[in-house]
């Protein structure tokens, strides 16, 4: 076929027939909001993660709410967390009546820097909320030994990082509390939906406890939930984007560069609203917790695409001008799951012209939309210098490395991006 381009997403949702077998099954059986397969993924994702307790929730912000909430920590006690993260952490510490305090993050990972952590120890600091980010674990024995000899308690964000693993244990499992997100377009999706998991059976049973006076999703939001994903996932196969999103892409971006990201993007506030936890606080529902279970039994086989994926994207790409690479796999005692490939551009004022130069080569990429927190309008002057977290707010590009994407597509991918930097940097 001559004129033929093949387009890239960059992300791609994954269901498999198998999964729309269980939304069918459980619609015909009637137990679409109560049911076994509730249980019977709790137990599972218990299993999979190692840990004792699990409890399920609508997102994985809920979670991190509920966890902090059951952390039992006093009015102005502080709490520890990277200053570049999702943006809804700060926002949640604040719900809890507790005090964020930013710690910078690594240059190549984005992760907390575990180095700069006790400067920042006062005598108010209960607690630590991390997350892994891009799949990649923080450095866990650091972290680790700081909660430890100041007898604070972790939080672990994992919604990035299903899978990944320090030292042999999956990331979820090093803190008090690990939670997890289900959203469409994760590792694992149950049409949204987050998990909490716990090794403390009092922490346990007062979350659980809570999310038993929580309403259910309601249909209306679950059938949009459904839909979107399926939607999702038909439009991330490569050869149906190249024919219906990719055209209306390239059509947006000619007419206002920034426009895609208006329409695919959440909308990320920075704003403290007490509505916040009201919007998101909902019971998961036993046909999500279904599919969850259905998808369980894959995310391990994707994750290592996805990580083999990320590996020839560093490998073809490393002499390239002007890029600054993320080389997944150095480090022996990391399991990463690769869950974007994050790549920077040296120049980051280049950032918008290198998108629009590789939409026209076919590959659509996402600026990752994580923020300067210490910024966040309701914190108001947050002292302190975050040189490194300057480096990666909005450069940081999500290049496509989903699972459904061959060895031959990454290398069509990496010669693209290769063509594209000798015009721009060459
Ligand atoms: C690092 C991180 N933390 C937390 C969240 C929130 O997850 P959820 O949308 O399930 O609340 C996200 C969502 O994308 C995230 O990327």
């Amino acid at each position: 076929m001559t004129g033929f381009k093949k387009a890239f997403p960059r992300h791609s949702v994954e269901l498999r027939l198998s999964d729309l077998n269980v939304l069918l099954k459980t619609i015909f059986s009637g137990k679409i909001f109560k049911g076994k397969e509730s249980k019977k993924f709790k137990e599972k994702f218990g299993n999979y993660i190692g840990e004792k307790y699990v409890c399920l929730v609508q997102s994985c912000r809920l979670g991190l709410y509920l966890s902090l909430k059951a952390f039992n920590l006093k009015k102005g006690d502080e709490v520890i967390l990277p200053v570049y993260t999702h943006y809804s952490l700060p926002i949640i510490v604040k719900l809890c009546f507790l005090k964020p305090i930013f710690v910078d993050v690594e240059e190549d990972t984005g992760n907390i820097n575990p180095d700069l952590i006790e400067e920042k120890i006062s005598n108010k600091t209960r607690a630590v909320l991390i997350s892994h980010l891009n799949g990649v674990p923080c450095r866990m024995k650091k972290i680790m030994e700081i909660c430890d000899k100041n007898g604070l308690k972790l939080l672990e964000d994992c919604a990035q990082s299903l899978g990944a693993e320090y030292e042999g244990e999956k990331v979820g499992t090093f803190g008090t509390v690990g939670c997890f997100s289900l959203r469409v377009g994760k590792a694992l999706t149950g049409f949204g939906g987050g998990v909490i998991i716990t090794g403390d059976k009092e922490i346990s049973e007062n979350i659980s406890a809570w999310i038993d006076e929580l309403p259910m999703i309601n249909i209306l939001s679950l059938c949009k939930e459904i839909i979107y994903g399926i939607i999702s996932f038909l439009l991330t196969r490569p050869l149906i984007f190249t024919f219906t999103l990719f055209p209306f892409f390239q059509i947006l971006e000619t007419l206002k560069s920034g426009l895609i990201d208006g329409l695919t993007e959440e909308n990320v506030s920075t704003k403290c609203n007490s509505s916040f936890i009201k919007d998101i606080s909902y019971q998961m529902a036993n046909i999500q917790a279904g599919v969850a279970l259905n998808q369980l039994n894959k995310v391990d086989f994707w994750n290592q695409k996805r990580f083999e994926n990320a590996q020839i994207l560093a490998h073809f790409l490393q002499q390239t001008k002007g890029l600054l690479l993320y080389k997944p796999g150095r480090k022996k005692e990391y399991k990463e799951v690769s869950y974007h490939y994050p790549l920077r551009l040296k120049d980051e004022t280049r950032v918008f012209l290198f998108r629009k130069y590789l939409l026209k080569e076919g590959i659509d990429i996402k600026i990752d939309d994580l923020l300067d927190l210490s910024r966040c309008d309701f914190l108001n002057n947050v002292k302190g210098f975050f040189p490194k977290v300057k480096a990666l707010e909005k450069n940081v590009l999500q290049i496509p490395n989903s699972p459904v994407l061959k060895k031959k597509d990454m290398e069509e991918i990496c010669y693209r991006i290769i063509h594209i930097c000798n015009i721009l940097f060459g």
